[in-house]
C-alpha cells in the first residue's frame, strides 16, 4: 500500500490533540485529531487518557461529559469508562454489556502538548532529539498554521539540498548522510557542508562559528520533524525545534512549530535557554516563509529525481514501510476543526 502522499492512510505515529494548558485536572473535551473525533480527559490523578468520542450506549460525544476520578461518564445516561475504554458503571442497572466500550488511545504530555497515538499501546514514545536524551528541556510552541499539501510533501523540505541555494540563498554544498533506526519508524538526515566566504557576512560566520556547518531533520513516523541547526559549531550549542504535522482533510496540513532546548539552572541559565529558543525562532522565520507559496501549490509529481534529490527518494521510501493505523480513510470524511488553527496569509 502506498503510504506517501495518501490522504487515505494515516500512518501509527504520534499526533498533536491539544496543548496541555488547555485541559486541566477533572476537565474532558472533544478533540478531532487525523479526521477522528476523540475525548480527551484529564482524571483526578493529573493523568491525560484517550478514546473514541462516541457513547457506545447512543452516541453522544463524551467530550461533553463529566470525569468521574479517573473515568469519563458520558452526560446523557451516565455510563462510565476507565482509560482502556471498558464501560464500569452504569446507574441503571448492575450488568454491563460486553458491546459496551470504546477504542482508547496511548496518550503522552511532551513539549507542552498532549500527544495522542492511534493504538492501544505504542511501541516507541514522541520522539527525542538524541543531544537532549535524558535531560530536562524547555520548549515553547508557536502558532500552528496550515499548508494545502499532504504533510509527507511539505516535511520533504528539510531536506531538499538544491533549494537551499534557489530559495535560501544558502550557498552550501552539502554531503548527506542518513540512519534508519531499527523499528524503521525514524530516520536521521544530516547534511554537512563547509560555509561560504564570498560576501563579508559569511566571511564573520566563518570567523565565529568555524568552517564547517551541519544541520540534522530527524523524522518520526513521517508526522513529526525534529530539526537540529547549528551542529558542532564553534560558540553557539545546537538548536533544536519540531514540526508536528497533522492531517486535518485532503489538501490541508496542520502544522505546529516547537521551539526546544536544554533546561539550565538558576536564573543566568533560564536567559540563555530563553536567548537560545529566540535564536531558533528567528533562524526559523528567516526559512519559513520563503517557502510557503510553493507547497500551498504544488502538484508533486517526481518525473526527474537529480542525485542531488537522493534524501527526498529516500525518505519516500522510508515513509511507505510505516504502518497504517485504524484512523485511516477517517481524514476523507472529516469536517475540519478550526479551533486551533491559524491560516498564514
Ligand atoms: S448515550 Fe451515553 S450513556 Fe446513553
Ligand atoms: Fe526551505
Amino acid at each position: 500500500m502506498q503510504i506517501f502522499n495518501n490522504w487515505d492512510v494515516i500512518a501509527k505515529g504520534w499526533y498533536i490533540a491539544c496543548a496541555s494548558g488547555t485541559l486541566s485536572i477533572a476537565q474532558a473535551k472533544s478533540v478531532q485529531v487525523c479526521g477522528q473525533q476523540l475525548v480527551v480527559f484529564r482524571g483526578e490523578d493529573g493523568q491525560v487518557r484517550a478514546l473514541d468520542a462516541y457513547c457506545p450506549h447512543l452516541g453522544t460525544d463524551l467530550g461533553i461529559g463529566h470525569v468521574d476520578g479517573t473515568w469519563i461518564r458520558c452526560v446523557f445516561h451516565q455510563w462510565a469508562f476507565d482509560a482502556s475504554g471498558e464501560c464500569q458503571h452504569i446507574p441503571c442497572q448492575a450488568e454491563i454489556p460486553a458491546a459496551a466500550k470504546v477504542q482508547a488511545y496511548k496518550t503522552e504530555e511532551k513539549y507542552g502538548f498532549i500527544w495522542v497515538y492511534p493504538d492501544i499501546e505504542a511501541p516507541e514514545g514522541v520522539a527525542e532529539f538524541e543531544e537532549l536524551q535524558g535531560m530536562a528541556i524547555v520548549s515553547q510552541s508557536d502558532t500552528a498554521f496550515e499548508r494545502r499539501c499532504h504533510h509527507h510533501i511539505c516535511m520533504m523540505n528539510g531536506i531538499d539540498a538544491q533549494h537551499l541555494k534557489t530559495i535560501h540563498h544558502l550557498d552550501i554544498q552539502m554531503q548527506l548522510s542518513l540512519n534508519q533506526s531499527a523499528s524503521g519508524t525514524q530516520m536521521d538526515f544530516t547534511m554537512q557542508g563547509n560555509l561560504p566566504q564570498t560576501t563579508w557576512q559569511e566571511r564573520l560566520g566563518q570567523r565565529l562559528l568555524g568552517s564547517t556547518y551541519e544541520y540534522s531533520m530527524l523524522y518520526a513516523n513521517g508526522c513529526m520533524g525534529l530539526l537540529t541547526m547549528m551542529k558542532n559549531v564553534r560558540l553557539f550549542p545546537p538548536l533544536h525545534m519540531i514540526f508536528a504535522y497533522t492531517p486535518i482533510a485532503p489538501g490541508r496540513t496542520r502544522i505546529q512549530p516547537i521551539y526546544v532546548t536544554q533546561k539550565r539552572q538558576g536564573s543566568w541559565g533560564w536567559l540563555v535557554s530563553q536567548f537560545l529558543l529566540i535564536c531558533t525562532r528567528l533562524a526559523y522565520y528567516r526559512l519559513r516563509d520563503e517557502d510557503g507559496r510553493i507547497y500551498d501549490n504544488i502538484q508533486f509529481d517526481p518525473k526527474n529525481l537529480l542525485s542531488i534529490d537522493a534524501p527526498l527518494a529516500h525518505y519516500r521510501n522510508y515513509v511507505n514501510r510505516l504502518e497504517p493505523s485504524r484512523w485511516s480513510q477517517a481524514v476523507k470524511t472529516a469536517t475540519p476543526d478550526r479551533s486551533h488553527i491559524e491560516t498564514r496569509k
